[in-house]
């Protein structure tokens, strides 16, 4: 059983219906200031306009490259596409942690490097193909092949870009070597990806939303509402990069913010800033929970008042653990216990079991709760009958309730008479940055 201390100090990780609704409409209101011309410039939630416009048919066709960073892996991929039919060869290179807080050539001549190699592996070196670039960090889009990066966010800070066309931060770094040709189609949001490769096969859909590393969507607004939007304007609709994660980075959130939360960003790298996202995503679950198992080690509610130096240590509860531990059949700790022993707590009683579950689902059910109130929100603005939400990232995917959770609250939440789906993406941004470079050059 849990300790009723316990329960009573998590009590301020519980959002209750009357903060849901506070938060429901501040991101409404922010998101209009983010569309609106005039506003736009000072705006929290940015709501990027993407330029892209067409969804894909179905009927796409030919060798695409694609490059994918920003989650968890950066990915290099070569896909063929022949109407319903799609091959896809992806390869996984790794980005060491200095690259990632080092100087923006060094980056981008990694990309670089890695897209070369594996075009020499796959005997493509000599061709010029088209390729779709999913790179997932807010840009201000000049085009559909022209982003200029506004910042870092997760773990990335490389020096010199921010204010650049990251586009063009490749083309030089592939001029810098000089091997391979390429030709940059297209370059998109890992939502705007998600958003594209689930409408490929569900027309409904109208939100990509990812719970990953990072946590933002995208949603299909009315070009009029686009007030900054200066593409094709005969078109009725464009897709709006929110950059949600933002959301709060000017005080609005501080109404649920706990001491929790202000110490993950204390200690990161980019304090002050993605405050939203440092409530919700991938990369700083496990952290969150970890801060309230340390809080109740020292008041000597956990572990008999003895923890242990990995637990005290920052970064060391990932968030895949909160997925284990909540994934153990109720009144079972299997997997539970074989992660107190990895973090050095073997002493763990079945009680203190109880508890850490307890905390693991406080933070992860308000995260889901966070997540639905914003998804609520954007399909109420959109207001139409029925709306797929397409979604990816490892908090959703391996979260063992966060579906469930989000289905929940949702439904409570969202205009009487809306029916909503919500689908889980199945093939990464990879075939989708390859839809956006196919789209474009059916276009073309
Ligand atoms: C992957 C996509 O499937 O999910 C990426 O290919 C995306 O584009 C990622 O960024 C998000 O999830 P995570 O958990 O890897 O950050
Ligand atoms: C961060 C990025 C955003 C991305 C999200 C999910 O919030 O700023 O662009 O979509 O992470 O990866």
């Amino acid at each position: 059983e849990v300790l009723p201390e316990i329960r009573e100090q998590c009590k301020e990780l519980m959002l209750s219906g009357h903060q849901i609704h506070q938060i429901m409409d501040r991101l409404l209101e922010d998101i209009k200031l983010g569309l609106g011309k005039e506003s736009h410039a000072k705006a929290i939630v940015k709501c990027f306009v993407t330029y892209v416009q067409d969804l894909p048919n179905g009927k796409e066709q030919g060798k695409f490259l694609a490059l994918d960073l920003g989650g968890t892996n950066f990915r290099v991929l070569i896909i063929e596409l022949e109407g319903e039919k799609f091959h896809m060869d992806p390869k996984i290179y790794a980005i060491p942690q200095s690259i990632m807080l080092g100087s923006g050539i060094q980056l981008f001549d990694h990309i670089a490097e890695c897209l070369a190699n594996f075009m020499k592996e796959h005997q493509i070196a000599h061709l010029r193909l088209p390729l779709g670039f999913t790179f997932s960090f807010p840009l201000t889009q000049k085009g559909l092949t022209k982003g200029i990066l506004e910042r870092w966010t997760k773990g990335f800070n490389c020096s010199g870009c921010v204010g650049q066309d990251v586009v063009q931060l490749l083309k030089d770094a592939l001029a810098r070597r000089n091997d391979v040709q390429i030709d940059v189609c297209g370059i998109l949001n890992d939502t705007t990806g998600t958003l594209m490769s689930c409408a490929w096969k569900n027309h409904n859909c109208r939100i990509g939303l990812i719970v990953g590393t990072g946590s933002n969507a995208c949603y299909v607004e009315k070009v009029e509402n686009a007030e900054l939007f200066d593409g094709d304007t005969t078109k009725p609709y464009v897709l709006i990069n929110t950059e949600w994660g933002a959301f709060g980075d000017n005080g609005r959130l501080d109404i649920v913010r706990t001491e929790y939360d202000r110490e993950i960003d204390q200690y990161s790298i980019n304090k002050g800033k993605q405050l939203f996202e440092k409530m919700i995503s991938g990369m700083y679950m496990g952290e969150l929970v970890r801060l309230v198992l340390v809080k109740f080690t020292k008041s000597n509610l956990l572990f008999g008042g003895r923890g242990s130096d990995l637990l005290f240590k920052r970064g060391n509860f990932f968030t895949k653990y909160v997925s284990e531990i909540e994934s153990d059949k109720r009144g079972n700790y299997t997997n539970c216990r074989q992660v107190l022993e990895e973090l050095g707590l073997n002493h763990a009683t079945d009680q203190d079991c109880s508890n850490v579950r307890f905390i693991c689902e406080c933070v992860s059910r308000r995260a889901a709760h966070l997540v639905s109130a914003v998804v609520a929100t954007l399909i109420d603005k959109m207001d139409e009958e029925n709306v797929t939400v397409g979604i990816d990232g490892s908090v959703y995917r391996f979260h063992p309730r966060f579906h469930d959770l989000m289905v929940e609250k949702i439904s409570e939440l969202v205009k009487p008479g809306i029916k909503f789906d919500l689908m889980l993406s199945h093939d990464g941004s990879g075939r989708r940055a390859a839809l956006v470079a196919a789209v474009a050059t059916r276009e073309r």
